[in-house]
């Protein structure tokens, strides 16, 4: 059966263009975005690494460790290293996975036998601290992914962990939130002091809660409105 949201990632060892590594050790207590390549010096990959390297600042900001794999060796990654440089103008600075011989894209069923027998499509998992898996998704071998909405989600998560909110549609950090169906108006107006506006009595919008202890001003906005 294949990984699914809340399962443990599974450990493993591998060797990777940093050095070999125990992946949960390696995660440490941060987040992880680990992410599987069909294979060594393809296009579509070959941007997809340098815009990772790119994104590292905003990976830390939000304690996120990058981690590619591809099923090919370790000095095939050191020469493909060399043309990411070249042609992204971006050094690879996280590890990628030398995984020859398909242990870890095995073991995570990065490989679709009906898509491609051989190599592994574009599949992501995000890992939190706790080694849980929050987020699975698979792209097609044809279509470079959108490491921005990758970061949107991880925000999410990590926003959604802290308080009792949901995020709408095409939500971005620091934008309103959803109140839980789950808390009542009594419990929601202990916990979100700004209020919220009730288009629904289940769908209440308030301020990010992170944002909105400094932004006294957008409270005039929000009140504790309920709507039947
Ligand atoms: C690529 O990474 O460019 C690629 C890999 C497999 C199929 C098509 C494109």
């Amino acid at each position: 059966m294949s990984l699914q949201l809340g399962d443990t990632a599974p450990d493993f060892s591998a060797v990777t263009t940093v050095g070999p590594i125990t992946f949960h050790e390696w995660a440490g207590t941060d987040w992880v975005i680990l992410f599987s390549h069909p294979k060594d010096f393809t296009p579509v990959c070959t941007t997809e690494l340098g815009y990772v390297a790119r994104l590292k600042p905003e990976f830390q900001k939000r304690r996120v460790k990058a981690i590619g794999l591809s099923v090919d060796s370790l000095e095939s990654h050191q020469r493909w290293a060399s043309d990411i440089q070249e042609t992204q103008g971006q050094a690879l600075n996280f590890p990628l996975i030398a995984d020859a011989d398909r242990k870890v894209a095995r073991l995570y069923g990065m490989i679709h036998p009906k898509h491609d027998e051989l190599y592994t499509v574009r599949t992501v998992f995000v890992v939190d601290p706790q080694k849980k898996i929050r987020l699975t998704i698979t792209y097609p071998q044809t279509a470079g992914r959108n490491f921005e909405e990758i970061l949107r989600v991880v925000d999410s998560l990590q926003l959604t962990d802290r308080y009792a909110v949901a995020t709408p549609v095409n939500w971005h950090s620091g934008e309103d939130v959803i109140i839980v169906p789950s808390l009542s108006d009594g419990d929601a107006q202990k916990r979100f002091p700004h209020g919220w506006r009730a288009q629904k009595p289940y769908l209440r919008l308030t301020p990010d809660p992170r944002g909105a202890a400094q932004a006294e001003s957008s409270t005039a906005e929000f009140e504790f409105e309920t709507s039947g």
